[in-house]
């Protein structure tokens, strides 16, 4: 490998960690990006010195701080936003990458009518898709600069065509660089990745094949990536040894299970803003069953709905005896698909209410705004925590609820969220489609002895104190070392 200086270690992902505003008097100030993926990498950011953290430029303000020398220095992390064109942006974000990509890897189209592929999937592709992620791969290799020997972890299902362009923009730099990409949604079965067209389907893998690493949070999504690029490209998988082989190059397949800081969730729940939150809390008639989300079609909130209503119907004696609260964060409001999910969301509770709520409780009580203070208040007093995703990339909430619950909650959880793989074990596993078995585990949960919520809930929060977010960092490192280690 060539010798020369080392260029620091650079984290590319779609949305940052902050967003830039001007206040009245004209003064620039931040709000925290949204999101676990955020959180996450916040913590690796924090962890690696002179580390540089590129994302796309969401405000006007951003676009700003984008156009000026960068990086910009913002709450001990070293920024640099990416300007991309409006349209192009909103092509990629919009149709591409939400609904296309995020629909197809968690099996959320409704086959028989939807996708409808055509042009406007080639044009949001050609417009959009591509140049997004060409942008990321020249401000990766500007940040780079002379450096002979680069780490550059891309992020997620935004910019899977950015390894390619990346090796073509560094050039002879490529040599000296590692390159990861992390997918932190689930990778689906060949057959569901074969829904997308052709030029999508083979670009993708291609592109994820030409960086060194390609990560997921499970061994299951691993294993479907190495399957579907064997089926899709004729790559040699090893599925055992977590190895392709494909145009003359070996690329390592990893699952390093995503997790949270719990100094910092415990911190947070001794805040004076939790506090002031926890008195709402607490105000809840009867026990606290609850679910914190985005407003995403994956978390699949209407039918836990609908299963809480049929709890209520079978077991007449749990009126007044519990509430169900939903934090719900609003997300991609602009993609129809989503609006009219929000939509049906809260029709679903109103019926729920309407059907069982009397004069002094309200079955449900759901909130679609996001409030953080109050989630963790909520994270601290559930005595039931619902996650019934259709399907989730891991899902940190159910991670994050489990070490700072007071109450041995219980976790009813999905079967097809990444965090099963860890947690199944120690929480009630429901399939998500079953609205019979949902109401069923709802009850079994709220109705636990108290012996058995304890021993469930210690073993929950030692599973998540067993893995936190610094071995998740520390698996990643080791790896990156090993790989240079491999290349010699
Ligand atoms: C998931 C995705 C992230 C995304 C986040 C918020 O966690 O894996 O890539 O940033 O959702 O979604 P948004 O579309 O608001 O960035």
């Amino acid at each position: 490998m060539t010798q020369g200086r080392r260029g620091p270690t650079i984290v590319v992902s779609n949305r940052g960690p902050v967003t830039f505003s001007r206040d009245e008097e004209g003064e620039r100030g931040h709000s925290r990006g949204a999101g676990g993926l955020v959180t996450a990498l916040n913590a690796v950011l924090r962890r690696s010195e002179g580390a540089v953290w590129i994302a796309s430029a969401q405000s006007e303000e951003d676009a700003a701080v984008a156009r000026e020398p960068a990086p910009y220095e913002v709450e001990d992390l070293r920024v640099r936003l990416v300007e991309h064109d409006g349209a192009a942006y909103d092509l990629m974000y919009n149709t591409l990458a939400n609904p296309l990509l995020w629909f197809v890897q968690h099996g959320l189209y409704d086959l028989p009518r939807s996708p409808r592929l055509g042009d406007d999937t080639r044009e949001a592709w050609e417009k959009g898709y591509v140049p997004v992620n060409r942008n990321f791969a020249r401000a990766v290799a500007e940040t780079v600069g002379d450096a002979s020997s680069s780490t550059i972890l891309l992020h997620d299902y935004q910019l899977y065509m950015t390894p390619l362009f990346l090796r073509e923009e560094l050039g002879d730099r490529a040599e000296g660089a590692f390159i990861s990409l992390f997918v932190h949604i689930p990778w689906p079965e060949p057959d569901l990745w074969g829904i997308l067209p052709n030029y999508v389907r083979r670009g993708v893998l291609e592109s994820l094949l030409s960086a060194d690493v390609v990560a997921f949070h499970t061994r299951g999504y691993a294993r479907n990536f190495m399957e579907t690029a064997a089926r899709v490209l004729g790559a040699e998988a090893d599925v055992e040894g977590g190895t392709v082989r494909y145009a003359g190059r070996e690329v390592w397949v990893r699952a390093y299970p995503i997790s949270i800081d719990p100094d910092e969730f415990g911190q947070l729940a001794g805040s004076e803003a939790v506090l002031e939150q926890e008195r709402f809390v607490k105000d809840l008639p009867g026990r606290l069953l609850l679910r914190v989300d985005r407003t995403d079609l994956s978390k699949n909130v209407v039918r836990g709905f609908e299963a809480y209503g049929r709890m209520l119907e079978r077991h007449p004696e749990m009126a007044g005896g519990v509430t169900f609260l939903a934090q719900l964060q609003p997300s991609r409001g602009d993609i129809p698909e989503y609006a009219a999910y929000m939509e049906a969301v809260g029709r679903t509770a109103e019926e729920v209410n309407a059907r069982h709520g009397t004069d002094s409780w309200r079955p449900i009580e759901l909130f679609m705004q996001d409030n953080f203070p109050r989630s963790v208040a909520a994270y601290k007093n559930y005595d039931v925590l619902l996650v019934n995703a259709v399907r989730d990339g891991m899902n940190l909430v159910a991670k994050e609820a489990a070490v700072v619950n007071e109450r041995n909650g219980v976790l009813v959880l999905s079967e097809y969220a990444g965090a099963h793989e860890e947690l199944g074990e120690h929480a009630l596993t429901v399939n998500p489609y079953d609205l019979d078995e949902q109401a069923d585990a709802l009850h079994a949960a709220l109705t636990m002895p108290e012996d058995e919520r304890r021993r469930r809930a210690e073993a929950l929060r030692e599973t998540v104190l067993g893995n936190t977010i610094d071995d998740w960092v520390e698996a990643q490192v080791r790896d990156i070392e090993a790989h240079r280690g491999h290349r010699g």
